[in-house]
């Protein structure tokens, strides 16, 4: 599904966040604390934008790794970084999140944006994260979920479950993308059950931070 919006997928991103995805991403990326000196690994990373932030923050990772299974995704993503002149410090690779091509104990801080729901085996990939990770190293993770404030919650449900769909159907020409979006935010873990998770693998100091009235959640901790 995802090497068939690859080349729309960008596009639609900003245009149904209204932009405000960048926002998310470069907060993520601030959560890491980076100090110029870091080996980071994002997983899922499709066209690359959070593997982009994490290069290109002030201080920035010293080299980053992004691994997806979606081919066109990551040929979108390569484009991408020889525009941008990164493509030697950035690094792309096919491989599976639950199965990372990575030594143990070999990266400083992982990254992953709205891919940990659509990962098959949740659990898997967090042990598989916690194994990569250095002690004390860090993880962020950017997942969408479903706002719980009255008001905002029905709003936002009506945008998410009828206008998103039928906008990204219109642009990526994919009649199914759009509708899996909400289906897969709504069977994705609650905040809670995704932190609880993330304590079962090892990780400590975990935090879900609610961003932009709990539309994202930013998952951030520490491997123990
Ligand atoms: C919604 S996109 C997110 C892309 C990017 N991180 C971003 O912020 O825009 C989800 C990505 O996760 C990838 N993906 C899903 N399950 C995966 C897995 N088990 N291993 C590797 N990549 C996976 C998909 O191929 C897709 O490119």
């Amino acid at each position: 599904m995802f090497d068939a919006i690859a080349t729309k997928y960008d596009f639609l991103n900003h245009l149904l966040s209204a932009g405000i995805d960048r926002r998310w991403r470069r907060r993520a990326i601030r959560s890491l604390a980076l100090t110029g000196r870091e080996r980071v690994l994002d997983l899922c990373t499709g066209t690359g934008d959070l593997a982009i932030a994490a290069r290109t923050a002030r201080p920035a990772a010293a080299r980053v790794v992004g691994v997806d299974f979606a081919a066109a995704m990551l040929r979108v993503a390569r484009d991408k970084l020889w525009r941008r002149r990164l493509a030697d410090t950035v690094t792309l690779v096919r491989g599976d999140a639950t199965r990372i091509p990575a030594a143990g104990a070999s990266v400083d801080a992982v990254t992953i944006a709205f891919g940990i729901r659509n990962v098959e085996n949740i659990n898997a990939a967090c042990d598989e994260i916690s194994r990569v990770l250095k002690r004390g190293g860090r993880l962020a993770v950017l997942e969408f979920s479903i706002p719980t404030m009255p008001g905002v919650r029905g709003a936002y449900l009506w945008y998410f479950n009828h206008l998103l769909p039928r906008i990204g159907r219109l642009v990526s020409r994919h009649d199914a993308a759009y509708g899996y979006l909400p289906a897969s935010v709504g069977a994705f873990a609650s905040p809670g059950e995704f932190v609880k998770i993330l304590r079962q693998s090892g990780f400590i100091d975990v935090s879900a931070i609610p961003l932009t009235m709990g539309i994202v959640f930013l998952y951030t901790a520490r491997r123990g």
